[in-house]
């Protein structure tokens, strides 16, 4: 697929098909992943897969109790509520594979950073492939917590730095519209 192709229609996907995706496929877009830019060529990143229905299931039921649980102190949270109280409600939307990329801020300081790029990377390449993808701050805020680590094996040191969700899409890829870009000076 033609690049601007790629990045024009590249979307957030909330709806995949039961298909699983062949590792082999998902290697290769781990290996799109770390062709990203990245500080002082550190290559501070470490991926991970999940592709297990059950461990899946699991992260997703314990995902959407932590974020009820943080309403209260994060008042904005509120209007999720009614998804999050939806037992039908996957907030990974049933995607069969989980990539996350971890950053490891103690060998770079950017590696936070660089694993955005390593993302973008990761989901431009998908997309290539015809599978959707969909950045998952949320399952990022409870991985990150000391639960979530300790559950899922996030081995110390690494930060959770973008989960993303892969499969084969249950919509069409569409183009949309984006704001023109605001360019504050060009000189
Ligand atoms: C840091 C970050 C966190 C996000 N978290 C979520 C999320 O938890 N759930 C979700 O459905 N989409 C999430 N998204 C996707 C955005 O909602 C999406 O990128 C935005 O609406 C623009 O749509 P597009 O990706 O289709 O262009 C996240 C995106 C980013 C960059």
């Amino acid at each position: 697929m033609d690049l601007k192709e790629a990045i024009y229609t590249r979307r957030s996907i909330r709806a995949y098909e039961r298909k699983p995706v062949e590792k082999a496929v998902v290697r290769e877009l781990i290996e799109a992943a770390v062709q990203a830019p990245c500080g002082m060529a550190a290559q501070a990143w470490s991926f991970a897969v999940i592709e297990d229905a059950e461990l899946l299931a699991d992260l997703d039921a314990r995902t959407k109790t932590f974020m009820l649980g943080m309403i209260e102190s994060v008042p904005p949270l509120e209007r999720y509520r009614p998804i999050l109280e939806d037992p039908g409600f996957r907030i990974m939307f049933g995607a069969p594979v989980l990539v996350l990329v971890c950053a490891r801020p103690d060998v770079s300081p950017s590696a936070e950073t660089d694993c955005a790029l390593a993302a973008e990377n990761l989901m431009l390449a998908a997309r290539g492939h015809g599978l959707g993808t969909c950045w998952m701050g949320f399952v990022e805020l409870y991985l990150e917590s000391a639960e979530g680590r300790e559950r899922f094996g996030i081995p110390e040191g690494h930060k959770i730095a973008a989960p993303i969700i892969v499969g084969y899409p249950a919509v069409k890829f569409t183009a949309v519209n984006r704001k023109a870009p605001d360019l504050l000076f060009w000189k």
